[in-house]
């Protein structure tokens, strides 16, 4: 029997899995191994450390739901779901950002022009733009997807007695790309605090505020969707997203509502305040 040692450990673990042979998942769980054993050999991990980070693990699981996904916070908060969203985002479109707790996939169908906000308070904002393809082509009929918070920083889903679906649309964009409607401006809110995730934002001296934004999910026949959020520029947060969300090319800028500027566009709302973004979807399934 070969003597086992803390450097040949890592192939020993390896090799015990018969994984398929060139396979993702050998791939990607060999890998993890490495990362996994560097971890701890790198920094020489205690027995407290090691206990200390599978309670948190199990904590973790612990506080998570259908609807509570700590794991997810995690890898929110250690900005892995922003890395993940940019090794996926392609060369020319629009960049991904997170996808958030509060989506809904059967949002209701709206039509162009429709107001989102109804009777809630806060500054009430034209969104409009164009979804193109990478070459710039207008692409009539994409959807767009979107869900927001209020004025007030809160989703209504978070809210006991309200309608989950409030403030969130699919639009069909027009035979020029144009999506457009109207909707209350979000303000920051900050990611649920109460549990481990809190804890570990708590002992590295960090916040739990997210910028204001708006979500988007854009699909288009033929095109590789993509998840993103559009941020203010010049807002609260904006530098430092608890969630690393922000990127350059998502910052819109809010101006006042004029209607020439906007196209003439017709809408069930007149707004106080407008911003344009155009997205662009790149070629894929
Ligand atoms: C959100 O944008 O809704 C969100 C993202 C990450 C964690 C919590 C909330
Ligand atoms: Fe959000």
């Amino acid at each position: 029997m070969a003597d086992i040692n803390q450097f040949t450990i890592t192939e020993a673990v390896k090799k015990s899995f018969r994984t398929q042979e060139g396979s993702r998942f050998e791939f990607l769980l060999r890998s993890l191994i490495d990362h996994v054993h560097d971890f701890a050999r790198e920094t020489n991990m205690t027995h407290e450390e090691w206990m200390r980070m599978l309670t948190f693990l199990y904590d973790c699981g612990k506080i998570s739901t259908p609807e509570r996904h700590e794991f997810i916070l995690l890898s929110d908060v250690l900005g892995l779901s922003a890395l993940v969203d940019m090794i996926n985002t392609r060369g020319g479109a629009t960049e991904g950002s997170n996808l958030g707790p509060f989506y809904l996939d059967n949002a209701p169908r709206k039509t162009l022009g429709a107001d989102l906000a109804g009777p809630r308070e806060g500054v009430s904002v034209l969104c409009h733009g164009i979804v193109r393809d990478s070459l710039g082509h207008p692409l009539p009929g994409a959807i767009v997807d979107t869900w927001q918070a209020d004025g007030s920083g809160t989703y209504p889903i978070q809210e006991a007695g309200q309608d989950k679906y409030d403030l969130r649309g699919i639009f069909e964009a027009d035979d020029q790309g144009r999506y457009y409607y109207t909707t209350v401006l979000p303000k920051p809110y900050t990611v649920p605090y109460d549990g481990p995730v809190g804890e570990l934002l708590r002992a590295g001296d960090r916040h739990a505020w997210r910028p204001a934004h708006l979500h988007y999910m854009i699909r288009s026949p033929g095109m590789r969707s993509i998840t993103t959020e559009v941020f203010f520029e010049n807002t609260e947060y904006v530098d430092n997203d608890a969630v690393f969300g922000v990127r350059k090319s998502l910052l819109a800028k809010i101006v006042p509502y004029k209607a020439e500027k906007a196209g003439d566009l017709p809408l069930e709302r007149k707004p106080d305040a407008m911003l344009k973004f155009d997205f662009i979807l790149a070629p894929g399934d």
